[in-house]
């Protein structure tokens, strides 16, 4: 008996895998094994030789079992730590490329001129951009037959034939968001209203749906002087030039008295675009002293107060600052057009609009 355990038990510490584990098993305990047959042989012996041998053989069984199974579960871990010595990735690697979307140009602007502005005193205003043509129109002292109206190519929205209010529009320009804040807010009012504004308007310098930010400064004494210091302000930190020479120029518009167009020094040299120096004037912005018609419209005392009002295309100010050529690209969701232009999420605007790209 003590042979044939020695044998399996040898035999079982020095199999290789489980496939040879099997064959062993199947030879000392299968139904055939050599264990299985002596315990059969049981049956022939005398009652005292029986009671000896039978335990015996169970307890060999037993241990067979357990060196089995001790055997398999060390191959086991030998087979894991192979594995573990053997399988591995280094993550220190740098990782699989993946392209990233990018801030539009006019996100990128809206943001840089609204930093701007917030650190002169100013905050954001928003309102709808389906306006009443009382709010686009009316209250900024435009009435019915004036001509800005046909001048604007203003998209009108549909009413059933039976209502006879006038069409709501898409608003034509940010300034109907004067009227709403100074009645939201009354006066003393100091802010900007950046947003999408239309006009069925379609070639290399037009869209029908661009952008506009609004200025309106209000208090007791708001000046013109008020107004040329905070666009110079805003031009010197928005196009990182430090001598930048603005051009006041008269002009007209129904919600200012007096009204400016303001124009920035510049140069075309080599085709290339420089804000600051040369010979050319190039137009950026409208804006004037706002009209008393406009602060009564809006609920505000003119006799009281007075203040500036501007109105800036972000589009064409994104445009000079990035140099993009054609307007209508802005809008064409060309996927290599955004990648050129288009900025990363981190590249975060700084107070002067220093951005690197
Ligand atoms: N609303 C004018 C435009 O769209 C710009 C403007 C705004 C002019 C405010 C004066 C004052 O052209």
């Amino acid at each position: 008996m003590d042979d044939v355990r020695e044998r399996y038990l040898s035999a079982i510490a020095s199999a290789e895998n489980e496939s040879a584990l099997e064959e062993i098993r199947l030879k000392a305990i299968g139904k055939k094994g050599e264990i299985s047959l002596k315990m059969r042989e049981l049956g022939k012996m005398t009652h005292d030789e029986r009671k000896k041998t039978g335990p015996e053989l169970n307890a060999l069984k037993d241990e067979i079992n357990r060196a089995l199974s001790a055997r398999k579960a060390a191959l086991e871990d030998e087979a894991l730590n192979e594995r573990l010595r053997t399988e591995w990735f280094d993550v220190t690697m740098p990782a699989r490329h993946r392209r990233q979307g990018t801030i539009h140009p006019v996100s990128q602007v809206t943001e840089e001129v609204t930093a701007i502005f917030a650190d002169m005193g100013f905050s954001v205003a928003e309102g709808p951009q389906i306006e009443s043509d009382w709010h686009n129109f009316d209250a900024l002292n435009i009435p019915g037959h004036h001509p800005a109206r046909a001048e604007m190519d203003t998209f009108y929205i549909h009413r059933d034939c039976a209502d006879n209010r006038p069409p709501d529009v898409l608003r034509t320009h940010t300034s109907p968001v004067q009227i709403r804040s100074m009645q939201s807010h009354g006066a003393p009012v100091r802010l900007i209203a950046p947003g999408r504004v239309y006009r069925a308007d379609y070639d290399q310098t037009h869209t029908p749906m661009f952008h506009q930010v609004e200025g309106l400064a209000i208090d007791a004494d708001i000046s013109m002087a008020n107004l040329k210091w905070c666009l110079e302000e805003f031009v010197k930190a928005f196009f990182e030039v430090d001598g930048v020479e603005l051009r006041f120029r008269a002009s007209h518009f129904p919600f200012t008295e007096p009204s400016a167009e303001v124009d920035i020094r510049c140069s075309w040299k080599g085709g290339t675009l420089k804000v600051g120096e040369g010979d050319d004037w190039l137009e950026i912005l409208g804006s004037g002293m706002v009209h008393p018609k406009v602060l009564q419209a809006g609920s505000i005392d003119p006799e009281k107060w007075q203040g500036f009002a501007f109105g800036m295309g972000i589009d064409r100010i994104a445009m000079l600052k990035y140099g993009i050529p054609d307007l209508r690209s802005f809008f064409d969701s060309d996927l290599r057009w955004l990648r050129h232009y288009g900025f990363a999420s981190l590249d975060v605007p700084t107070l002067h609009g220093g951005i690197s790209r």
